[in-house]
Formats: C-alpha cells, structure tokens, sequence
C-alpha cells in the first residue's frame, strides 16, 4: 500500500440550498484542520465561487461567533458551470493552482453529485457533509438543518392552531420538501395535525374530503392539513377541499422561513461531529465519500449512495400513528 500523502491545505465550500447548522460545521472543518495543522481555505458562493477562485486562507478567528447563526457565512450556490465537465476542469484548474489537495463540500444530493464527478475526474480527494433540511440522504440518520427546519415549521403550525380552532376552519399549510416528506410528516404528527400529503404517497384527496365530512357530522370543525411541496400545490388542495366538502378553507405557505432562524443545538452538535470527521478522512486519504450518523455513531457511505434514492420506512410507521392519534 502506498503511504498517504501528507496534506497541507484545504478547501471547504457550503453549495446549494443553505440550512441551519451549515455554520457551526464549517467552524468545526476550520479549527480540526489548524488543530491538525493543516491550512484551511473558505469558498465564497459554493462551486460559483471555486470556479472564479473565490478562496480565502482562514484562520481560528474567521469561524468565531458563528456557531447560533443561521445561513452559512461562506454563502452559497446552485452552479450550472459546475454540472460541466469544462466546468469542473476549470475547478480542478483553480484547486491545483492554490496547492489544495482535499476538499470538504457542505451541502445535499445535488453538490455530492458534483462532487462525486469531480472526484472521478481528478486526483483531488473530495469529501461531504450533509447539510439540508430535507433529510433525504442516505447513509445518514439526519442531515443538518433537518432539526432545526421541524422545529421552525411546528412554531408556525403551533401558532396557526390557534386561529384554526377560534374560527373553526378547514387550514392547508405547506412545508418544504420538494421530493421528500420528511419535515410535513414530522410537524403533521408533532403538531396534532389531522392529515398530511407526502411526495412518497400519491395524494387521494377524495378520501381527505370524506372524512372532513364525517368528522364534521360528529362535530369536529377545524381540521389542518400539511402538504409536503412536493405532493401538490397547496392553494389548488385548498380549492378542491372548499368545492368538495362546502366549508371555508384557508392556506398557508410556510416557504423559506423553515431554511432560517438559530440552529438548535441538535444541528449544532452534529454538525461539529461531521465537519471534524470529515477533516480526519482526508487526513486519512479517503475520497469521494460523505460522512453522515447512523445509531448516534459516525460512519462514511459513498457518494454514489449516499445519492440513491432513500429507502426510510419511517414516515409509513409515522403517518400510520397519525391517523391513530387524529381525533
Ligand atoms: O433542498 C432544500 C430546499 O429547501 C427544498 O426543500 C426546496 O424545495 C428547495 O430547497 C427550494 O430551493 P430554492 O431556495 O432554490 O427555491
């Protein structure tokens, strides 16, 4: 086997959609890398900026007071230059110019692709951590931000509730999740909603309207309804409720807000974990690999799986004790 390399410097970049946490991991990539004396370099603007050599070298102090804020300090992108193989050469171009031998990338299914490419494209080590508040990675229990977007949705749905049940009306709030229900089935079932559309289950909102009905017979009046973004367009819902069942219906889109705010402390603890560990595989010569938690331990998956399609039986077990618990 042929000895390891030793690294000098490294990149980090946050890429596309930014969530809570993203900070507090790039803090704990910044003081791993100086801690193991290697010299860590912060991308502005995801792959955009890579790809205009955007870097800057960081030290301990660039990272202070960052861990309660939201958003990422590094900003982020969604770069179509990068989805090329131009576009990644001229980025290998950029790495190699600045001496940078590895690469950490904090971000979700689409930057690990890029990632993933860039990795088979060159010799430049590349390693990710999961930082989306969708939860649909595999290879890891939770993704960071995911906590800390539940937490900011139920806060609105909590509030929501309370007009709900003053004026006795039909609501459809809409959370985000463009392929993936994770966080509208977490807030349905914490905040007591009575039903929830997911992009996994196709939507029978004929059923919906029945037993709106028939729980309005036995008088229950007010009834929430969380659509996942995915599952359907929550205005459009709301409309064939009100047209099949008579009774007013209001909506609300909850939309960038759940991608806001302080990262609880559960983000924040798994992002230090997952930011230092990817620092450690790098040293350790590893490549083309995300780090995620699995049963509260960290473990490494590929990036060619940790892009598949995830495989959570979850959400079935968790929308089944919904409708148990609906009253
Ligand atoms: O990937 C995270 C996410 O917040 C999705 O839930 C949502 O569909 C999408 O990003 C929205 O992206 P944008 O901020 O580009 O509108």
């Amino acid at each position: 086997m042929s000895p390891v390399k030793k690294l000098k410097k490294i990149a980090l970049l946050t890429s596309g959609g930014d969530c809570a946490g993203m900070n507090a991991a790039i803090r704990s990539v910044v003081r791993t890398a100086i801690y193991r004396n290697i010299i860590p370099y912060g991308v502005s603007r995801g792959y955009t900026g890579l790809l205009e050599g955007d870097l800057v070298e960081f030290n301990r102090r660039s990272v202070s007071n960052i861990m309660n804020r939201g958003g990422t300090i590094l900003k982020t992108a969604r770069s179509k230059e990068f989805r090329t193989k131009e576009g990644r050469k001229k980025a290998i171009r950029v790495l190699k110019e600045n001496d940078i031998d590895g690469l950490i990338v904090i971000g979700g299914n689409g930057s690990f692709k890029g990632a993933h490419a860039l990795c088979k494209g060159s010799n430049i080590k590349c390693i990710g951590v999961p930082g989306t508040i969708d939860n649909d990675i595999n290879g890891t229990d939770f993704t960071i931000g995911s906590a800390t977007a539940v937490g900011v949705a139920l806060d609105a749905i909590d509030k929501i509730r309370d007009t709900v049940t003053s004026l006795e009306r039909i609501f459809v709030i809409e959370v985000m999740g463009r392929n993936c229900g994770y966080i509208a089935m977490r807030v349905a079932l914490a905040g007591g909603a009575e039903d929830v559309l997911l992009p996994e289950v196709k939507p029978d909102l004929n059923k919906v309207c029945r037993e709106i009905k028939t729980a309005h017979k036995k008088g229950k009046v007010s009834w929430i309804l969380v659509v996942a973004e995915g599952a359907g367009n929550a205005h459009d819902v709301a409309k064939n409720i009100e047209k099949n069942t008579g009774y007013e219906t209001r909506v609300t889109v909850l939309g960038h807000i759940q991608r806001g705010g302080a990262p609880e402390a559960f983000d924040r603890v798994v992002a230090a974990r997952l930011g230092s560990a990817a620092v450690d595989m790098l040293i350790k010569g590893q490549t083309d690999k995300m780090v995620g938690v699995i049963g509260n331990r960290v473990v490494a998956t590929s990036f060619k799986k940790a892009c598949s399609k995830k495989k959570d039986k979850t959400d079935k077990e968790l929308y089944k004790l919904l409708k148990i618990l609906e009253a």
